[in-house]
């Protein structure tokens, strides 16, 4: 697969079928992953491949922490704004609106939102869980670096016939999750990425979602 097609056929996905993936097809995707660039080459990323029993038993006690706990979690740190302004909020609204709106969640509906949230946390039942983890002390670049590791991952998966969903929300329960793949202390839980085949009859895939136009965010000079 080109590069094109596998930028224009990724998504987020949040729904995928039984089917097991080959452990040998991920490893190849996070060894040609590993080619990203870093800045210094210092290569930041560090990955827990979750899969079969084991991704079981962690998936379990972690939609049981965030059911049990979702009131009181805190973040470490600020992943994107304390109080979201235009445009960040609007974007952030629609893109919320349309996926409940597929879902049939109602607005107020607090019962079914936490329901379909802690879906995150069973990696949306994916047959792959991936966890990445992250030395706290590093600085903004490297988490920059991080990003582009975790893009490759989502693109490479494509031309697996895979595909992923990215996930912040792996940040919010990080206290468990470290203890549970007993990081070291100087390690965090960054974010976390589903990978599977997709469920194409399951209509929360039926989310498309938009981009703006490269001429409100460029400027061009000669
Ligand atoms: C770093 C990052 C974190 C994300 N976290 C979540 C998440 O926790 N749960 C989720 O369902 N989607 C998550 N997403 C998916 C975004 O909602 C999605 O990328 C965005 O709406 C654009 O849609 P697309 O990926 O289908 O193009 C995340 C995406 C990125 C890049």
């Amino acid at each position: 697969m080109d590069v094109i097609k596998a930028i224009k056929t990724r998504r987020s996905i949040r729904s995928f079928k039984k089917k097991t993936v080959p452990i040998s097809d991920i490893k190849k995707i996070l060894e040609l992953a590993s080619l990203s660039p870093s800045g210094s080459n210092t290569q930041p990323w560090n990955v827990h491949v979750l899969y079969g029993n084991s991704l079981k038993k962690f998936t379990q006690e972690m939609v049981k922490e965030f059911l049990k706990n979702n009131k009181k979690l805190k973040l470490e740190r600020l992943n994107y704004m304390k109080n979201y302004r235009s445009p960040y909020l609007e974007r952030r609204r629609k893109v919320g609106w349309d996926l409940y709106n597929l879902l049939g969640i109602k607005k107020g509906n607090f019962k079914k939102t936490l329901e379909f949230h802690s879906k995150n946390y069973s990696f949306f039942d994916a047959p792959i869980g991936l966890i990445f983890s992250i030395e706290k002390d590093l600085g903004w670049m490297s988490w920059l670096d991080y990003g582009m590791f975790i893009q490759n991952i989502s693109l490479v998966c494509r031309s697996f016939g895979l595909h992923s969903c990215p996930q912040a929300a792996w940040g919010l329960v990080y206290k468990k999750a470290n203890k549970l793949l007993k990081l070291n202390k100087n390690f965090t839980v960054h974010c976390g990425m589903a990978i599977g085949y997709e469920n194409e009859k399951d209509t929360v895939n039926n989310l498309r979602t938009e981009r703006e136009s490269i001429k409100n965010f460029c400027k061009f000079y000669n």
